[in-house]
């Protein structure tokens, strides 16, 4: 039996989630900082979200690009596997930091990592986490289901962006998702949950 097919043996039909936040300018990012304010409430719904242990009480995966990683504030990187997307980690060979489960080069080889066991036994749900290139890499891919975005009805400057998504998925309401209008500190926001179209 070839290594390949080793490899395809207890392998698993995966999906995965996507989670951010975006202005009306579809800002995500400025400075390597939030565009905007901080939000309470958008930000307990985006940790209890990707930090949710599946039924059966398996950890999440959260998948973020480097630069998103060394933003993420501790609090984040709990009870979760990270893997951190990154070409210069993965080729430097140093000591890892403990909290990272795997570096990848890429999405596509994050999911065959999370496809393939014993991982695949391990994991609950699988979050992609961004930044830009990161989303739109696994918007393309056939095993994206959901994009959870929270939208910010305010423009904000910003150098880093929430890539088209449009075209290929359509706006659906979920029963665990509250799709009101909300305030906060004067910024209006909407939970918005986007399912890829079958024809996508
Ligand atoms: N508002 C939101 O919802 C939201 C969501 C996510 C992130 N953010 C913010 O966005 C900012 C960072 O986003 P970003 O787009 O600039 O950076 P990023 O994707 O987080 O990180 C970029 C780095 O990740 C690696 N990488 C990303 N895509 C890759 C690919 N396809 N193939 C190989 N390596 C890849 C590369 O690392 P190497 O250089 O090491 O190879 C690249 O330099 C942060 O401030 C973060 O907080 C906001």
């Amino acid at each position: 039996m070839s290594a390949d097919n080793v490899k395809e043996l207890g392998r698993k039909n995966i999906t995965f989630d996507l989670m951010a936040a975006m202005s009306i300018n579809r800002g995500i990012a400025n400075k390597l900082k939030l565009p905007w304010p901080p939000i309470k409430k958008d930000f307990e719904y985006y940790v209890e979200r990707v930090q949710r242990k599946s039924s059966n009480g398996k950890k999440c995966v959260n998948i973020r690009g480097r630069l998103t990683w060394e933003c993420t504030p501790e609090v984040e990187k709990n009870n979760v596997y990270s893997i951190v997307i990154s070409k210069s980690m993965k080729d430097s060979g140093l000591p890892q930091d403990p909290q990272i489960h795997k570096v990848c080069a890429n999405i596509k080889e994050a999911i065959d990592y999370c496809s393939s066991p014993p991982f695949c036994d391990e994991i609950g749900p699988i979050w992609i986490m961004g930044g830009t290139k990161v989303y739109q890499e696994a918007i393309s891919l056939p095993q994206c289901r959901y994009i959870f975005l929270t939208y910010i009805y305010k423009n904000f400057e910003a150098d880093t962006f929430f890539p088209k998504f449009e075209e290929q998925f359509e706006e659906v309401s979920l029963d665990d998702v509250d799709g009101s209008m909300q305030e906060e500190n004067g910024l209006i926001f909407q939970f918005k949950v986007y399912k890829k179209s079958s024809e996508a």
